[in-house]
């Protein structure tokens, strides 16, 4: 037998998602309600008129191969929605549509990193980001916690700067950056993402700005993408995606606004050579999303915005376990060092589970995080409330044991 798997540690990875999906099935499949604040997936459909526009596109013949940066009515469309929304300029030749953020975000990193080389990863962080950038051969990351510090507001942006300035050395190219942020809900603010460029800028690194809950963000929160800084557009990856906002995530698409520099490297060579393109119906779809009514988008965002106070109103009333308040995305990142007991995490992920309660460990998100779990809100209304109330159960009873 030949050795089928090669030996390359990005090959022996492993996805806690997937551990805890397949522990939540097998409780299903023995009967029992599990509630399910594991997964990051939109509960909602796809909007009509995106579904409409997808149809109509395929029995128009869109069905032939894609230019692979992206069609250009779409690009022009985005062009005009990244001016608007993101305010950053940029041409429809800085735009390459991807099979998603995940697609766009390997792409990114396989063009920007080489080996010997390190992205510094804000911290905690979507739990793909290891794999992402292990795909690249021979790169590393190291995380700079960050999140959790900006949202409960204990680190000033003077305080942010300096501690990644210290984290900068020689073989750092880059900065990978996600607000608002997946898991914990932090969205940073303009005079955060200052703090941030001026490292970039001092220090001569790019940053990849992923923007995948752009438009999920809270009370008075705001999006602001880092490349609208003045001089971080020539030096910045602007990742988005249409599966958070408008509850898309089977149909794999996303985009990059890259600086020009890049133009000859990922549309006509990465792009091409991994996916040649993306389906020309679903990008028309994706156009119809973009030009047209964005109320579907707002309904969702208060439907999270609701569910984030059911839960944190559920909880209430135990401490062991505290949520930071999320400023954006659909989660809580909730810190369980309370209940935990000197046990290792996955010993209470598994509690939980028997409870009916599936969450993620929180070293999913960066080895410093042993002692949270992420829950997610982007699941049934009803689910979050009774798995708040199973949570609160279990540990009003016994305070903070
Ligand atoms: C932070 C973050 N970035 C990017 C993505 C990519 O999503 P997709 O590939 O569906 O566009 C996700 C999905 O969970 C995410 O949480």
């Amino acid at each position: 037998m030949p050795r089928l798997i090669a030996d390359r540690p990005v090959l022996s990875m492993t996805s806690e998602l997937g551990k805890v999906m397949a522990a939540a099935r097998a409780r299903e499949q023995a009967g029992e309600r599990v509630m399910h604040l594991e997964r990051g997936e939109p509960d909602f459909e796809t909007p009509p008129h995106i579904v409409e526009a997808l149809a109509a596109a395929a029995r128009a013949g869109e069905t032939h191969y894609p230019d692979q940066r992206g069609t250009l009515a779409l690009r022009e469309a985005l062009v005009a929605k990244v001016a608007r929304e993101n305010g950053i300029p940029c041409t429809p030749d800085d735009i390459v549509m991807a099979n998603g953020g995940t697609h766009a975000l390997f792409l990114a990193f396989q063009a920007l990193l080489g080996e010997g080389d390190e992205v510094l990863v804000f911290s905690p962080h979507w739990m793909a980001i290891p794999k992402l950038v292990a795909f690249a051969a021979g790169a590393r990351m190291r995380t700079v916690p960050a999140y959790l510090d900006l949202l409960e507001g204990t680190l000033t942006p003077d305080a942010l700067r300096a501690r990644l300035k210290a984290a900068v050395e020689p073989r750092t190219r880059g900065i990978y950056l996600n607000s608002p942020n997946n898991p914990s809900g932090a969205v940073l603010t303009r005079e955060q993402l200052a703090a941030i460029a001026e490292v970039a800028v001092e220090r001569d690194l790019w940053v990849v700005s992923d923007e995948a809950y752009e438009h999920l963000v809270f009370d008075d929160a705001r999006h602001v993408s880092i490349a609208s800084l003045p001089g971080m557009a020539e030096r910045t990856l602007s990742v988005f995606t249409f599966s958070k906002s408008y509850a898309m995530t089977g149909w794999r698409a996303g985009y990059m606004v890259t600086p020009p520099a890049l133009r000859a490297v990922m549309g006509p060579l990465l792009a091409f050579y991994t996916t040649h393109g993306v389906f020309p119906s679903v990008q028309s779809a994706c156009r119809a999303a973009v030009i047209g009514p964005q109320d579907a988008v707002e309904t969702m965002r208060r439907a999270y915005q609701e569910r984030r106070d059911l839960l944190l109103a559920g909880l209430a009333g135990q401490s062991a376990i505290r949520v930071p308040k999320p400023r954006g995305a659909f989660y809580g990142f909730a810190n369980v060092s309370g209940a935990l007991n000197g046990r290792d995490v996955w010993s209470l992920v598994d509690e939980w589970l028997a409870l009916g309660v599936a969450v993620l460990p929180g070293t999913a998100f960066g080895p410093e995080y042993g002692d949270w779990v992420r829950m997610s809100l982007a699941t049934r209304r009803e689910d979050v409330v009774e798995a708040a109330v199973r949570l609160k159960h279990r540990y009003a009873a016994v305070g903070a044991r």
